[in-house]
């Protein structure tokens, strides 16, 4: 028994490409996983609504609570893990989660954590991808899976998606461009992850 748990603070987008590819693809026999939860750092998450009507179980750990403690990243992450480790999860799947997590957040999931990030990395960690990419005249974009270190969009890459950027590109349109092919090769990465 494989345990996956997703974590998201949006549309959900990516997650609900992982959900439908875990269904039609029949993760569950094929793969002995199972989508055991979707938690969010905001209680508005649009997806959380989606994973609810696809029976899958919903958290939220809301990051603004713990601002005031002494350690605000350190107690929220710690929070994060607590509600995560009720699920006893193989893989931990970030899909448009928008924290930087603790060191002591990605030494505790070595190994089971995963993110996908929406450039060609090593080119453009942190925000503003496309918007950076268009401003640099680059002539590919594109979007990276990989493996969570430490070091913020870093990692073993596990996979990558390609796509043109055309003249008269806005950073609003390249995004879609991109976020299309990232719903193809997110779960086509974890379903390759499953199978070792
Ligand atoms: C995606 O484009 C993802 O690559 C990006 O946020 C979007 C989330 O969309 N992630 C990051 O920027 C992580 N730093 P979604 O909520 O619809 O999946």
């Amino acid at each position: 028994m494989k345990n996956i748990v997703i974590l998201i603070s949006g549309s959900g987008s990516n997650m609900a490409a992982i959900v439908r590819a875990a269904q039609a693809q029949g993760w569950a026999q094929h793969h002995q996983a199972h989508i055991r939860a979707v938690i969010s750092n905001r209680a508005d998450a649009q997806g959380l609504a989606l994973a609810q009507e696809n029976g899958i179980a919903t958290a939220v750990v809301d990051h603004t609570a713990f601002a005031s403690a002494p350690q605000p990243r350190e107690a929220f992450d710690a929070a994060l893990m607590a509600q995560i480790d009720t699920y006893q999860p193989d893989l931990v799947v970030l899909a448009g989660f928008m924290r930087i997590l603790t060191p002591g957040f990605v030494a505790h999931y070595a190994g089971r954590l995963i993110n996908i990030h929406p450039s060609l990395l090593p080119a453009f960690p942190g925000l503003n991808t496309h918007a950076r990419a268009i401003e640099m005249g680059c002539r590919f974009a594109g979007a990276t899976v990989h493996r969570v270190t430490t070091e913020l969009d870093h990692g073993e890459i596990l996979a990558q998606a390609v796509v043109p950027v055309l003249p008269g590109d806005t950073a609003d349109n390249l995004a879609a461009r991109v976020l299309t092919q990232e719903h193809v090769m997110y779960p086509k990465a974890i379903a390759k992850l499953l199978a070792k």
